[in-house]
């Protein structure tokens, strides 16, 4: 494809008819370094669209004149990197362009005050209502399918993906991480401007921050008084330090297994920003729903997608079941549940065909965990409280380090009430009968007829549903997906967006 250089935003229309493909849009302010590269770079591997940079010093989110004027312009350099690293286009308008005088049509858009009135907000008045109105003008002109953004701007990055929301926009957002230098103070067209000792002390304010990280995975607490102490003893000058929620922007709170130590801090003329994530424990993603909704053939894909533990939890019933059966147990027999639930070893191994065998004492009963016989039995197994405590209690074990995804009926409500990503998968009876019927490695398929599966289903439903002990219940903070005419793979994508959404990459970073 031909590499062209757009500046009129006629031409943007133009061009865009002619491209025959969708676009990956990633705007710059142009002094392009490492970190517009990552993002140039990941747009291009990420699919086969067309990739548009576009470099444009927007006058509107600066709230100091000096700022403006002293922003570095390096054109013709960006236009090299841009080219060489996967820009297909590249897009340099002029002021005129993007705000036409007298064009009642450009939207001056105000961020919101939840998001923009903590951290940068605080001091840069107006700076993110200059954000969103430039973004949102440059998304109407180039209507992208994606939007690459880096993480370092976290903020703007919240603000940007409500703005998405807000104005219904059809574009999904995709992040990169914060990218470092060499001296690990993260990279920004402002650092040009630092002078040998003010990056020195960048460089400690984010050694600092990168400390208190490590400190936060052993103890799980943050003393901010002792940084800023720190700090100040190094003459640096802060402009704010603060433990919040990574979404709402709000005060950290106990329960938040993910939030955010964000910092600013002035070197001479120059204003930076810093953050890291503070992680308890690696995220959870919970996913429940009534049988047959397609949970286990999601659920595994995600987890070798995402590089997660899968744990199946139904599967754990079906174990528990399975050695009852064998065992001719008479549940019902306190005793006899009790020595059961003592002598029970249920673990999972990844075998050589890239899945995973479910052993119950060293042996393995993947197949026949999976037979009608226990189909009809595990309801009412899973539905004793003993048996629901001690699995339960099995399962959190588990997922005590996180990095999980977990299958279940009681994930997100009982199992991992804090799990990151709650999702309430479901489908008609109709289609969860006939994907029964049709699957090859279900004994459903050869030994019932349809008519006969949909009644089992409505029975299972009703017993998973209706039982006293942890119900099949959608958590309040579930999403809820219907997979009536999707593919496998588009409910997965889903729901990896969704993840990509709530859990930042840097989390990803080791
Ligand atoms: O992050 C930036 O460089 C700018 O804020 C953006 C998103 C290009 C809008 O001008």
């Amino acid at each position: 494809m031909k590499k062209v250089i757009i500046r009129k935003t006629e031409e943007i229309e133009h061009w865009r008819r002619n491209i025959n493909s969708e676009i990956n849009f990633i705007p710059t302010m142009g002094n392009l370094h490492d970190g517009h590269i990552k993002l140039i770079s990941t747009a291009k591997n990420d699919n086969s669209n067309v990739n548009l940079v576009s470099i444009f010093i927007n006058p509107l989110q600066f709230d100091n004149k000096l700022d403006l004027e002293n922003y570095p312009k390096t054109i013709d350099n960006d236009i090299k990197i841009s080219f060489s690293n996967g820009a297909d286009a590249i897009f340099i308008p002029s002021n005129e362009d993007i705000y036409p005088p007298n064009n009642k049509n450009i939207k001056f858009l105000k961020a919101p005050k939840e998001l923009s009135s903590a951290l940068c907000g605080l001091n840069r008045i107006g700076h993110f209502d200059g954000v969103c109105t430039v973004v949102y003008r440059l998304l109407n002109l180039i209507k992208p399918k994606n939007l690459y953004l880096g993480e370092k701007d976290w903020q703007q990055l919240l603000i940007l993906k409500n703005l998405v929301l807000r104005m219904k926009l059809n574009v999904a957002i995709k992040s990169i991480p914060t990218q470092r230098d060499f001296d690990g103070i993260p990279l920004s067209s402002r650092n040009i401007h630092l002078s040998k000792n003010e990056r020195k002390l960048i460089k400690f304010f984010s050694s600092e921050l990168l400390e208190a990280k490590k400190i936060f995975q052993q103890d799980k607490k943050i003393n901010l008084n002792q940084i800023i102490k720190k700090l100040s003893a190094k003459k640096i000058s802060i402009e704010y330090l603060e433990h919040l929620h990574p979404h709402t922007l709000q005060k950290a709170r106990l329960e938040d297994n993910i939030s955010l130590l964000a910092g600013a801090i002035r070197c001479g003329e120059t204003r930076l920003i810093d953050h890291v994530f503070l992680m308890k424990r690696r995220p959870i993603i919970a996913i429940d729903g009534p049988a047959g909704s397609g949970k286990s053939t999601v659920t595994k894909l995600i987890a070798n997608k995402l590089k997660l533990l899968y744990l199946d939890t139904g599967a754990m019933y079906r174990a528990l079941s399975w050695l009852m059966i064998k065992e001719s147990i008479n549940y019902k027999k306190e005793k006899n549940l009790q020595n059961i639930l003592k002598g029970i070893s249920i673990v999972f191994k990844s075998n050589t065909n890239s899945h995973q065998d479910v052993y119950v004492n060293n042996y393995c009963v993947t197949e026949e965990i999976r037979s009608q016989k226990i189909s009809s039995i595990v309801s009412k197994i899973s539905s004793i409280k003993e048996v629901r405590e001690f699995l339960v209690e099995e399962q959190r074990k588990i997922g005590e380090s996180g990095g999980l995804v977990a299958e279940g009926r009681d994930i997100g409500t009982t199992v991992f009430p804090h799990a990151e990503l709650k999702i309430f998968l479901t489908a008609s009876i109709d289609e969860r009968a006939k994907r029964r019927k049709s699957d090859k490695n279900s004994q459903d398929s050869q030994e019932i007829d349809l008519h006969t599966l949909k009644e089992l289903i409505k029975t299972r439903d009703f017993e998973d549903s209706n039982r006293e002990i942890s119900p099949l219940i959608k958590a309040n903070d579930a999403i809820e997906i219907t997979t009536d005419g999707y593919t496998i793979n588009e409910v997965v994508d889903k729901i990896i967006d969704l993840y990509n959404d709530k859990i930042p990459k840097e989390t990803e970073i080791k």
